[in-house]
């Protein structure tokens, strides 16, 4: 991978080391080879440990001190496991990035363990994460944490009714910190992600070749960390919708029109649509 170009990101303010969760892959990736282009060095977590030390080996090779933690984020010893490579050093920037959902379907239908699962990763762990290194920051009177959304946290949508509460928890949970941490010197930030090409999103058959690439996501992300409480992505029409599903009124019309379609629904349509543009 070539270096990207910097963002300029304040190492006295966010650094000296960033600590990405879900940074093996896909926008956790990116922060991680952006911050490593900004002169971070850099904690890697995931549960997979061979991409890990692929991504790790890489921003070694340019000059970054990289450590890794395989761990599991659905797990209840997450922090604890991941507090094992970071006591030790300064972190002074948390992306939350992790959190995607690969099952749908009926929540009193799924088995407790997926959605115990997505609950676990998305409100557990973010509000796990946060309290330890938004706590160290905020002694230290600096820092920044970016915590990872999506438009979902705007509607309730069935057959992801704890994915979409889940994003819900984190945007607003995120404009309270952002609120209560600006005096102390923290940077809160709720990224809010649309359709962005990840491989976890390629796996599931999704249509990636319209979508956002990761960097530019990652990217706008960090530029922004300072426009709290929330950024959406500003890739056309993602405003647009969190306004026409995020609003207080008809609130049965609206998630009865605008639920998000099943994937390999999506994904045909998406595919139609590619062969109408090209024709
Ligand atoms: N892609 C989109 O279209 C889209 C849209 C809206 C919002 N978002 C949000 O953007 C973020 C990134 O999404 P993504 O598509 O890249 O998928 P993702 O699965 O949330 O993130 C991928 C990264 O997280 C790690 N990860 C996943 N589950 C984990 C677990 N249980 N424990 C530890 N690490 C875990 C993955 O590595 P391992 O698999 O090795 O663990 C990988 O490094 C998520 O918060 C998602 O909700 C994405």
């Amino acid at each position: 991978m070539p270096i990207l170009k910097p963002v300029g990101m304040d190492l006295t303010k966010y650094g000296p080391w960033a600590l990405v969760i879900g940074g093996s892959e896909g926008v956790g990736a990116e922060f991680a080879r952006l911050l490593a282009a900004d002169k971070f060095n850099l904690v890697l977590v995931a549960r997979k440990a061979g991409p890990l030390e692929e991504l790790a080996e890489e921003l070694r090779g340019q000059g970054a001190e990289v450590r890794t933690a395989s761990v599991d984020l659905a797990q209840g010893d997450a922090l604890a496991q991941v507090r094992k490579v970071t006591d030790d050093i300064e972190v002074g920037l948390l992306i939350y990035n992790a959190g995607a959902n690969n099952t749908r379907g009926l929540f009193v239908e799924l088995p407790e363990e997926v959605t115990g699962a997505v609950i676990a990763i998305t409100v557990l762990g973010q509000a796990n994460f946060t309290r330890h290194y938004g706590a160290l920051m905020a002694g230290r009177g600096r820092g920044g944490i970016i915590l990872g959304g999506s438009l979902s946290s705007y509607l309730g949508s069935p057959t992801l009714a704890a994915y979409t509460g889940a994003k819900a928890f984190s945007r607003i949970f995120s404009e309270a910190l952002w609120a209560e941490c600006a005096p102390l010197g923290v940077d809160v930030l709720h990224l809010n992600i649309g359709f962005t090409a990840t491989p976890a999103m390629a796996r599931l058959g999704m249509p990636v070749k319209l979508a956002e690439p990761p960097e530019t996501v990652a990217r706008e992300g960090l530029e922004n960390i300072a426009n709290g409480p929330v950024w959406i992505v500003s890739t056309p029409g993602n405003v647009e919708r969190a306004r026409l599903i995020g609003g207080v009124d008809n609130r049965a019309e609206t998630v009865r029109a605008h639920a998000i379609a099943p994937r390999d629904r999506t994904a045909q349509a998406a595919k139609e649509h590619q062969k109408l543009a090209g024709s």
